[in-house]
């Protein structure tokens, strides 16, 4: 018989997640055709080195972070897993190759498929995002942590926003409708971090075409939150994000030496 006289237990972080173990993972089947002919995106070097090597690296370099997916281009998941064993890597860190679908949101899915049963965070990365320092994706696992079922890094815009309605013809004026305020908006990076259950759910609920994950947890119900983002987890999509990108690498070379 309870006594609601008598002192509670202490309130526990939801499911134990203090101490769950959490995967990271990697779409990275895109062609990345707006950076121009070449190579898929995320085998594209920076300094030297694949993106996609760079954007493991990022994940694997937290320390809450034990297994590593990475969603391939369906027709180079011989040459993604040769790259990852060529390249060096966290012993303490398990990593998997899986190919990918035809859409962003159809890899992700293969890739949560993939996750062996007792992970119960994950986080989904753009291989398109291979500079997000360590510092952001522990505070997007911290958050989930702490009992968020979804957690996006953000930072707030720059450059004013309007809505427009959408030319017939590439170049052509488009009319401005609206002009959302700017100070209630963000640009959102990956990690995004999601409660397991909950991605898997939304994942096998919503159909509708999406640009991220949280979105997908925003039309199911629960609440997804930010935290802070970093202006170096930029996303590399166009020829001037790559020359940024040799930009912050060279800075990091030598400030680190390594
Ligand atoms: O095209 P976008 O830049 O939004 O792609 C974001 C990430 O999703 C990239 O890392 C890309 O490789 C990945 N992607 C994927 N499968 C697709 C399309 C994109 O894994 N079919």
């Amino acid at each position: 018989m309870s006594d609601a006289s008598l002192p509670q237990p202490t309130a526990q972080p939801v499911s134990g997640r203090t101490t769950a173990r959490t995967a990271a993972v990697i779409p990275a089947a895109g062609r990345g055709v707006r950076l121009g002919p070449g190579a898929p995106k995320a085998l594209r070097t920076l300094g030297g080195t694949p993106m996609l090597i760079h954007a493991v690296r990022a994940m694997a370099a937290s320390r809450a972070v034990s297994l590593v997916v990475v969603v391939a281009p369906p027709e180079g998941t011989a040459e993604v897993r040769t790259l990852l064993d060529a390249h060096a890597l966290p012993d303490r860190t398990e990593f998997v190759v899986v190919p990918g679908g035809e859409t962003r949101q159809e890899s992700v899915k293969l890739g949560l498929d993939a996750l062996p049963p007792g992970f119960d965070i994950v986080l989904v990365h753009d291989a398109a995002r291979p500079l997000v320092p360590v510092d952001t994706v522990d505070a997007v696992v911290e958050a989930v942590r702490d009992g968020a079922p979804a957690v996006v890094p953000a930072l707030p815009l720059a450059d004013t926003v309007k809505q427009v309605e959408p030319a017939a013809a590439p170049g052509e004026p488009e009319p401005v409708v609206a002009t959302p305020d700017r100070s209630l908006l963000r640009a959102v990076q990956t990690p995004q971090g999601f409660d397991r259950d909950t991605l898997v759910r939304a994942h096998e609920t919503v159909t509708g075409d999406v640009t991220d994950d949280a979105s997908m947890i925003e039309q199911l119900g629960p609440a997804v939150v930010t935290v802070p983002g970093h202006e170096e987890a930029f996303k590399v999509t166009r020829p001037l994000d790559l020359v940024l990108a040799e930009a912050v690498l060279a800075r990091r070379r030598l400030n680190d030496g390594f």
